[in-house]
């Protein structure tokens, strides 16, 4: 069996959503402390839905197949079902990820909840800080790290 599915090798040759959105509602950035790598996620949203998303990521395939996957999953959705996608989703929408690579995909978690945070944050939306990821930063670089709790 090839290490990496059709899906995989698609979403990392033809990345769906990339770029920037200038004026975002929500903004995400996540890093993972240990390889580098970074994603960026920004979301439109419109009463409670998610109308527009878009991603960087400075990492590697896997983390570029996994946002944009996980781009696609999220586009049209609320807020809710967004926040309820989680890596394993993502890798299974993918036909599966190596497990060394596994960790890739929480990235993509990570920014979408990030972003939505973001979004609370800047209208002044309560929301349970539970259901989000602690984040730190990392001693060594200054980027931020994703620490579950
Ligand atoms: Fe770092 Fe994939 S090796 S996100």
């Amino acid at each position: 069996m090839a290490l990496y599915s059709e899906k995989v090798f698609d979403h990392f040759k033809n990345p769906r959503n990339v770029g920037e959105i200038p004026d975002a509602d929500g903004v995400g950035e996540v890093g993972n402390a240990k390889c580098g790598d970074i994603m960026k996620m920004y979301l439109k949203i419109r009463d409670n839905v998610i109308t527009d998303v878009k991603f960087e990521t400075f990492g590697c395939g896997s983390a570029i197949a996994s946002s944009s996957m996980a781009t696609e999953m999220i586009k049209g959705k609320t807020i809710e079902e967004a926040l309820a996608v989680s890596n394993k989703d993502v890798v299974d929408a993918l036909d599966g990820l190596p497990a060394h690579k596994l960790h890739c995909s929480v990235l993509a978690e990570e920014a979408i909840k990030s972003a939505v945070q973001d979004y609370y944050e800047r209208n002044g939306i309560p929301y349970d800080k539970s259901q989000f990821p602690v984040m730190e930063d990392c001693e060594h670089c200054g980027e931020h790290e994703v620490r579950m709790v």
